[in-house]
């Protein structure tokens, strides 16, 4: 059986035939696929060195050098996808909601969006325009990548957590007391994010990316009822219509324990990101039936001897039980000081050891003994 047998609708892409596609379809292939999250940046010399020369925003929206620290972790690393060098405030900076990323601080809003009003300063976004710098360096890379492109945007929740409390936050509680006193604006927000948000990654897939990841890293800072309330049903539409495009759709958040299973329902998302606070064992449980893992080794882990990384990574790739659902990652971002020679390591490894049974992922069928 092919993908195409699969669903005769969509025709195949490049990279279909890849490990990491056909995982994340939950389709037979030989070896566990392995990226990671932030791999390009500051653990690498040769991104320090392009950062040397220019500032973060230069390098986005600079298509070459784009889609340069988008190659980097793939040569030096081996990984089995890349991710696109942007950033999930891309879209709405482009449309001149003055956002910065402040090194060491990340995305950082002049103007917080305090008043019903703000809502306006979001209009539609035009992809051919505003994000021509994107699609140029997608472009670019579908050409060049000898693996699948991963196309990606913030979620609704995520993004809108930055421009209403202006800059990273703990308690995110600017953002939930809007949500909780004016639901109606609340509502009118999340939805023109998720317009923006379906427009950024239809453009990617458009231009060639095999996959897209919706990253709603600060859900977790959500009770499951709120989430399902004020955000699921906003990261819902666009995950659904990404769907329509036929490529996997991964759905990541930090501290989303407590919401593995809505992430996921009703067949919202074809691969679930776990963070590494929960055991892979216990992700399956709560994943729905037929859906893929993504995750999860510990990133500091990184950061100690090798002995420490080894058996950590066989752990994780021992509580994923050879599943064919299952996409190797970190369970977050690389860290800054993380030696490559450990994430060298550790895709050697993993290639080495995560040999693919033959069986669809635990969550398909009753586990058979
Ligand atoms: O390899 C990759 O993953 C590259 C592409 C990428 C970046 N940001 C590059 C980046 C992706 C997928 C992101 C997503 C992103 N941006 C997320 C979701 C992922 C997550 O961590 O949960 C979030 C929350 C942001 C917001 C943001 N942008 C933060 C928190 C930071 C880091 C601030 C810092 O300096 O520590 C940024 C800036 C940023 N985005 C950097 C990179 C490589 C560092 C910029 C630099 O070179 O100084």
């Amino acid at each position: 059986m092919t993908v195409t047998d699969l669903d005769a609708a969509v025709p195949a892409r490049p990279h279909d035939d890849s490990a990491f596609v056909l995982a994340c379809r939950g389709l037979p292939h030989d070896h566990v696929p392995v990226w990671f999250m932030r791999q390009a940046g500051r653990a690498l010399a040769e991104y320090r060195a392009i950062r040397a020369q220019h500032t973060f925003e230069e390098v986005v929206h600079t298509p070459e050098l784009a889609a340069e620290v988008t190659l980097q972790p793939v040569r030096r690393y081996g990984v089995d996808a890349a991710i696109l060098f942007s950033d999930i405030v891309t879209p709405v900076q482009a449309l001149g909601v003055g956002v910065e990323i402040e090194p060491g601080v990340g995305p950082v809003v002049e103007q917080p969006f305090r008043t019903p009003a703000d809502v306006d300063r979001l209009r539609p976004l035009e992809p051919d325009t505003d994000l021509a710098f994107v699609l140029e360096t997608v472009s670019i890379l579908a050409r060049e990548l000898p693996v699948p492109l991963i196309g990606f945007a913030g979620a609704p929740f995520t993004v809108a957590s930055y421009l209403i409390e202006g800059g990273p936050s703990k308690s995110y509680s600017r953002t939930k007391a809007l949500m909780y006193a004016d639901e109606a604006t609340w509502h009118v927000l999340m939805e023109r994010l998720a317009d923006i948000t379906l427009v950024s990654l239809t453009a990617q897939v458009e231009r060639g990316a095999s996959a897209v990841q919706l990253f709603d890293s600060w859900a977790g800072a959500l009770h499951p009822e709120d989430y399902a309330r004020y955000v699921l049903p906003h990261s819902r539409r666009i995950l659904d219509a990404i769907g329509e495009l036929g490529v996997p759709r991964i759905h990541f958040g930090v501290g989303t324990g407590e919401l593995l299973g809505a992430m996921a329902a009703e067949g919202a998302a074809d691969v679930v990101g776990v963070d590494w606070r929960v055991p892979l064992a216990d992700a399956r449980r709560r994943i729905p039936t037929g859906v893929g893992m993504q995750g999860n080794l510990e990133p500091a882990v990184c950061l100690g001897p090798w002995e420490g990384v080894e058996r950590r990574v066989l752990d994780v790739l021992a509580a994923a039980d050879r599943a064919v659902d299952h996409v190797f990652n970190l369970g977050h971002g690389v860290l800054p000081a993380t030696d490559p020679a450990i994430l060298r390591n550790v895709v050697e490894l993993v290639h080495r050891e995560g040999r693919v049974g033959d069986r669809r992922g635990r969550g398909a069928e009753p586990a058979d003994g």
